[in-house]
């Protein structure tokens, strides 16, 4: 009883108080789920939004403490994709019928402003059909602005956790919760889709964290957000935590999606590595958005940013018809359309 008016009241007035949103994120369940998925559909329809993901470069010079390309994993290969090896990935992307690309990147010195003016030109001369979204980490206002006046059309930057004290048991002393949301507001100011996002389970992190970043995405008002569990990697400090919960991902999803219906809200690979049926789930909770990877076969492998990550040894267009599979099991399509926000 309390759970169905719970979800009713987020559902009609897009917000609860904490505790509220502590009872639904730990006991949310199906009704959540189903209220989450009753309103993606009415927005949106069967509708699924489809982006390929192009992993240009796994050099990094921040040091995140749960990431697997952090700039102390010295066991790692490095790589750097070539600005024809990128313009292949989204000429591929554009064959599988995908009109929104994601360069996504450790931070990379190499990529300055003239290198990313350069790619960006480029695929949106190539593809003026498309959208670009760029996901590379914490850049100065001068340079976001650059790259958006270049074509840059969306920007992905994962808050990671909107409690200050728990971002710095995250992260080096160089990165702080304060600079992330800067950055995020400077998005938001330029005119980028601005996406933020969080790890659900990252370690130390506790039901009143997870709260914060609902109270924080309220206010940020962000077009798109990214969540998945945190996922250990071996070489990391991290390496013997546990994965973040399944119910709990799902739980979060479909709060957001009550708190703001018109979100972009992927199903993500790392869900997706969690649960053989992860992208599913996510999916019947609430998620309109799949991100399959463009990222050339011989790379994939150097990009894990957490251990067993999905479809590292398929190709694209594997990798996007299984996905495209899994979206028709659970009644979905995805569907050939940039899918920005508000198009609908
Ligand atoms: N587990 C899950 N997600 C991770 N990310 C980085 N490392 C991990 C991990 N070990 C996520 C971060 C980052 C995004 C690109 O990948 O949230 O913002």
């Amino acid at each position: 009883m309390e759970i169905n008016f719970l979800v009713k009241k987020l559902r009609e007035e897009r917000i609860l108080l904490r505790e509220e949103f502590k009872i639904l994120l730990g006991s949310g369940g199906e009704e959540l789920h189903n209220a989450a998925r009753e309103v993606c559909e009415e927005v949106f329809g069967r509708d699924v939004y489809i982006r390929g993901l192009i992993e240009f470069t796994n050099y990094c010079i921040r040091n995140c403490n749960y990431c697997g390309i952090r700039s102390g994993n010295s066991k790692l290969e490095r790589y750097r994709l070539s600005l024809d090896e990128i313009l292949a990935c989204c000429a591929k992307g554009y064959e599988l019928d995908i009109r929104t690309f994601v360069l996504q990147g450790g931070e990379d010195d190499f990529y300055n402003d003239e290198r990313l003016v350069e790619i960006i030109s480029r695929i949106k001369q190539n593809h003026p059909d498309c959208a670009i979204t760029l996901s590379i980490g914490e850049r100065s206002y001068e340079s976001f602005k650059q790259l958006f006046n270049a074509g840059a059309d969306r920007y992905l930057l994962r808050h990671e956790t909107a409690n200050a004290d728990h971002y710095t048991t995250l992260h080096p002393p160089d990165l702080s919760l304060a600079s992330r949301k800067k950055c995020l507001q400077d998005l938001k100011n330029i005119g980028y889709q601005v996406g933020c996002g969080f790890m659900v389970g990252s370690p130390g992190q506790t039901p009143d964290h997870i709260v914060d970043d609902f109270l924080f995405i309220k206010e940020l008002d962000p077009h798109m957000v990214g969540i998945g569990p945190f996922m250990p990697h071996a070489d990391t400090a991290y390496a013997s935590e546990a994965p973040g919960d399944l119910n709990l991902v799902l739980n979060s999803l479909a709060i957001l999606r009550l708190m703001k219906p018109t979100l972009l809200l992927p199903s993500t690979t790392a869900l997706g590595t969690l649960s053989k049926r992860g992208r599913e789930l996510g999916v019947l909770a609430g998620a309109n958005v799949v991100m399959p990877n463009l990222s050339p076969r011989d790379v994939r492998k150097k990009y894990m940013l957490y251990d067993n990550k999905i479809s590292t040894s398929d190709d694209a267009a594997l990798t996007k018809s299984r996905i495209a599979e899994q979206m028709q099991n659970v009644g979905r399509e995805i569907v050939v359309k940039r899918g920005d926000y508000g198009d609908v």
